[in-house]
């Protein structure tokens, strides 16, 4: 394992980076739609956390088919979100408080309202509009009936993953039909790209977070009769697979390196790249983007065996001379707080498990709100503890579990209709955030503004960050504290594992002010029972939850001790 000294390391290898998805973070207009004024008005709960870079999920033009995965136009604003004026007020306003912005980059596909696109379907088959993205005659060829799609492939939201555009051809959607995907063998594409890259970086942006990132790339005509698995198919470990994680794709990465590397500071960029473990340094490599994401921890249940799993596989990426990336939540996954709440399914993976309970409207199995948040106050400490950049999700510091009940008329993701309800859909993790617990919309936008555009429950309100504020054992609180010391204690990118009973995740690593810095996570039993546990001697700096009377650390808790 190398081990790189904070204080050489450029800043991204041990970050905080907080995830704001726009829609649903802050409303400054009152039209229920999070936008970018909004993100600048509430800087000061972002420094007040103490993060060290916001994530942005795209807040570009889109019809919103995929919460604006779907991108129109990758170098403007949604006027909806704002201006391009506005998002320099907000880069500025982040930088006066010392955080660094990262944007999104949907390179996989655009939408199908994009220019490209439309000028792809008023163009004849053959056309170099079309040679930007993946058409194909039908099985039956060009003057067949369009009955068959060229391939059975399968689109991860559900149903074909090809669309017949009337003529005879078909195009190629990974995702939602509204996401066409492109062809990146076409050198106006990478051109394309390249110019989006700089647009952002020169205007002032610290880094980039790379959607679908080990896609891009296929070899899609020696592979039309290859039958493939409807389920996320990218855990192949040697790169034969047609669609996800092919070998070419390499170069276009390490051109995008080069050009994050003519900024001062080098641009910072992170894969979303769901490969084979073994296969993540391509991506995290710093000849390539230099980050990539681990979503074992993310996938893991609460559950000892599963957890230590998890960090292993994240910290193979020091192996590589990467950095290790961690993360419990994000825009596409049920909260943690949901999550850790529910029964394990011997049948299912937690996160799975936990898709199919908001698919039965949060009804059965019975969720343990409380042991689902002092569970997610113990994962905050463990994985902020882990060697790398920890990736927080907006509403993780106000403990905020799943809204499992959205009524089927009010939900937006492709997945809830693509899937003919046998997946509701990520809905349930991207309502808009309480502010306060009262007012028309909870503080996300002005009071007697237009309604969220989705509805926030009534249980939001003690939730909501000024309740938060006001009570010091708040999961706010505990956020901010966790957040100040971990950057008193940050040494060494190393970690040791020690000898704990079972049930228990010990290791140590070397805290920058000197002393080892001990992480000692109680995971306890499924049902969240279990014995109370010693802690190593020396100063104890912070836990998830109270000590019991013998000063021992409970059950689903975690602590951090400096020994000398
Ligand atoms: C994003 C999703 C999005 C998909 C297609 C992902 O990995 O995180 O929210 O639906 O890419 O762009």
């Amino acid at each position: 394992m190398t081990s790189t000294s904070p204080q050489a390391a450029p800043w991204w290898r041990q970050a905080v980076v907080y995830q704001v998805y726009p829609r649903s973070f802050a409303d400054a207009d009152g039209d229920g739609l999070g936008d970018l004024r909004g993100v600048t008005s509430r800087v000061p709960h972002l420094a007040e956390l103490g993060v060290d870079a916001v994530w942005l999920s795209p807040f570009y033009p889109s019809a919103l088919s995929d919460g604006g995965y779907d991108v129109d136009d990758h170098r403007d604003v949604d006027p909806r979100l704002g201006t391009l004026a506005d998002f320099d007020e907000m880069t500025e306003a982040l930088h006066a408080a010392g955080i660094r912005v990262v944007v999104d980059i949907v390179p996989n596909h655009t939408s199908d309202r994009h220019p490209w696109f439309r000028e792809a379907l008023a163009s004849p088959r053959g056309s170099a509009a079309r040679g930007r993205y993946v058409f194909r005659d039908g099985r039956d060829g060009p003057a067949g009936p369009m009955s068959e799609p060229p391939s059975s492939w399968k689109s991860l939201f559900g149903g074909s993953a090809w669309e017949p555009v009337g003529d005879g051809q078909w195009y190629l959607h990974a995702f939602a039909k509204e996401q066409p995907d492109l062809e990146w063998s076409d050198r106006e594409v990478r051109e394309d790209f390249l110019t989006t890259l700089r647009f952002w970086a020169d205007r002032g942006v610290d880094g980039f977070r790379v959607d679908v990132a080990h896609g891009l790339v296929r070899d899609v005509d020696s592979n039309l009769h290859v039958e493939l698995p409807s389920t996320h198919t990218a855990l192949f470990d040697d790169g034969s697979h047609p669609l996800w994680d092919r070998d070419d794709l390499m170069e276009v990465y390490r051109e995008w390196r080069q050009l994050f590397d003519t900024y001062d500071p080098p641009r910072a960029a992170v894969a979303e790249a769901s490969v084979h473990p073994s296969r993540r340094w391509r991506y995290s490599d710093p000849s390539s983007l230099g980050q990539a994401f681990t979503f074992d921890l993310f996938e893991a249940g609460w559950d000892a065996a599963q957890l230590r799993r998890g960090v292993e596989l994240g910290l193979e990426q020091l192996d590589v001379g990467a950095s290790c990336t961690w993360t419990l939540a994000n825009h596409d996954c049920v909260r943690a707080a949901s999550r850790y709440g529910l029964p394990p399914d011997p049948e299912l993976s937690s996160h799975v498990a936990a898709k199919a309970w908001v698919t039965r409207d949060g009804a059965a199995p019975v969720l343990d709100r409380a042991l689902g948040l002092r569970r997610a106050r113990a994962g905050l400490m463990l994985e902020l503890a882990l060697p790398g950049s920890t990736y927080l999700y907006q509403g993780e510091e106000l403990g905020l579990h799943e809204v499992a009940d959205l009524p089927a008329p009010v939900l937006q993701d492709p997945i809830a209709f693509r899937s003919e309800g046998a997946e509701k859909g990520r809905d349930g993790c991207r309502v808009p955030l309480p502010w306060t617990p009262d007012g028309s919309s909870f503080g996300f936008g002005p009071d007697g503004g237009r309604d969220p555009h989705l509805p926030q429950p009534a249980w939001f309100a003690g939730a909501a960050v000024s309740v938060q504020e006001a009570d010091p054992g708040s999961t706010l609180h505990l956020h901010r504290a966790a957040l100040e010391r971990r950057r008193g204690l940050l040494g060494p990118e190393e970690l040791a594992w020690e000898e704990g009973p079972d049930g228990v995740l010990h290791w140590s690593r070397p805290a920058g002010r000197g002393g080892r810095w001990h992480c000692v996570v109680n995971v306890g039993g499924a049902d969240g029972s279990g014995a109370s546990v010693p802690l190593p001697a020396g100063e104890l700096v912070l836990t998830s939850g109270p000590l019991d009377d013998a000063g021992h650390l409970p059950p689903s808790t975690t602590a951090w001790v400096v020994s000398g």
